[in-house]
């Protein structure tokens, strides 16, 4: 046998045990965002580096040190995306989307990042995401975030919301110049990442999980206490909106996205089920991101939720990935029976009627184990007998119980 080649480091198959899962995962997000009036849209898994580099931020730990960048045949410099909101928002400028006024669109699809693998983090990775562009005003913040509430409520997941505003452009670079001074006083007590950060990206040391730098960080000043009043009354619309709506949530002021676009409104969506990775979703408000990558001043929000995450979660609440089994499981006796159960399968097939039968035909009693190895409900003996007569016997294979049955009423009488 030749040497077998492995898949690539960090990027799983999904088999098609799981894929029903993922399947209802989709269904469901389909159902529910049209409720809310969004459409999907489609872009390439490949752009060019310098969207990301422009739209994510050239700083950011995504674009500096994870993003899969190569050169097309020595011309453009293209990378795999490592998520959904740039190409999008460049879809919506190139196509001119935002003459039509407001829009809510949704994708879905993989993402490429080169993280060190672990438990819920991997190099390919899914995302289903929801991007509302043009309008400024916080309800559509809470309508989105309570969006993706429901949308776990559908699927029986918990998962605890975490909200917070990262300010703007009035009141943000103040509070990061004292956030900086603060953070270099207790430079000796912060681990190296934080020392690292601190210049460059000095919001992302509040999201440190290190344990010794807790007791600075619990003390850092907060940018929630220096708002500028727009935020701030951003800030207190959105809250109101989601009590309006019954959404229950809690105020983290240490809160902090891997992205440099967002703007007010930042949240995410956690679960226990998760351990160290415990985001299951995460967004917010970019409202200068349109105009940075060249469209007209547009506001917008929007989130996305990992698949892999949300599969997990699934899987330990013991969800069972609803997976279609086949109704009847034709048997064959002999040649002229096998022939018969071919031409039955196709009928029930035409009437919508989900039904197997094992190619090979051999010893009945293997053809009856597979009958049970696939789940189906009946089986269905056919052969020169029950050809001859127009007869047969439909088995329940819970029961073991027959019931005769005329061929030309099988469809009728399976439905
Ligand atoms: P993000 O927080 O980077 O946001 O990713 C969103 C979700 O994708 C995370 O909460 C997590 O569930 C999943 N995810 C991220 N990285 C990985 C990974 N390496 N392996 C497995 N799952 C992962 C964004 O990507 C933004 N574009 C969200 C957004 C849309 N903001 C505005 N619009």
């Amino acid at each position: 046998m030749a040497t077998k080649i492995n898949g690539v480091k960090g990027m799983n198959d999904l088999l098609p045990g799981q894929a029903a899962r993922w399947q209802e995962m989709e269904a469901v997000a389909r159902e529910v965002f049209a409720l809310y009036g969004y459409r999907e849209v489609r872009t390439p898994v490949v752009e060019p580096a310098q969207l990301f580099a422009r739209g994510v931020g050239e700083a950011t730990d995504i674009v500096k040190k994870e993003m899969y960048v190569f050169e097309d045949k020595g011309e453009d410099l293209l990378a795999l995306r490592p998520e959904g909101t740039a190409g999008t928002v460049r879809a919506f400028i190139e196509h001119g989307a935002f003459v039509e006024g407001p829009q809510k669109w949704f994708y879905m699809g993989p993402m490429f990042r080169r993280e060190r693998p672990q438990k819920g983090r991997y190099r390919q990775f899914h995302q289903i995401g929801c991007e509302a562009f043009g309008v400024a005003e916080p309800f559509i913040d809470a309508e989105q975030i309570a969006l993706l509430d429901d949308y776990f409520a559908r699927l029986g997941v918990r998962a605890e919301l975490k909200l917070n505003t990262v300010g703007d452009g009035s009141c943000r670079p103040a509070y990061l110049q004292d956030l900086r001074a603060y953070l270099a006083s207790r430079k000796g007590e912060l681990c190296p990442d934080c020392n690292e950060r601190m210049e460059r990206n000095p919001l992302r040391v509040l999201d440190c999980k290190v344990e010794s730098c807790q007791p600075v960080l619990a003390e850092a000043p907060r940018l929630l206490e220096r708002l500028c009043p727009e935020c701030a009354a951003h800030f207190d619309a959105v809250r109101s909106g989601l009590d309006a709506l019954g959404v229950r949530y809690t105020v983290d002021t240490r809160l902090v996205r891997g992205l440099d676009y967002y703007v007010r409104t930042a949240y995410e969506f956690t679960s226990d089920a998760l351990g160290s990775q415990s985001a299951v979703a995460g967004g917010g408000r970019y409202d200068g991101l349109v105009e940075t990558l060249g469209g007209p001043p547009t506001p917008g929000i929007g989130f996305a939720l990992g698949q892999e995450r949300l599969a997990m979660i699934l899987e330990k609440a013991g969800r069972a990935a609803p997976e279609r089994k086949p109704v009847v499981f034709f048997v064959s006796a002999d040649a002229d029976g096998a022939r018969e159960a071919l031409r039955r399968a196709a009928e029930l097939r035409r009437a919508g009627i989900a039904c197997e039968l094992d190619p090979r035909g051999g010893k009945m009693k293997a053809q009856f184990k597979q009958a049970e190895r696939v789940g189906a409900r009946y089986a269905l003996v056919l052969g020169g007998n029950e050809v001859a007569t127009g007869q047969a016997k439909l088995k329940d294979l819970a029961t073991r119980e027959e019931t005769p049955v005329a061929l030309a009423e099988l469809v009728a009488r399976v439905r």
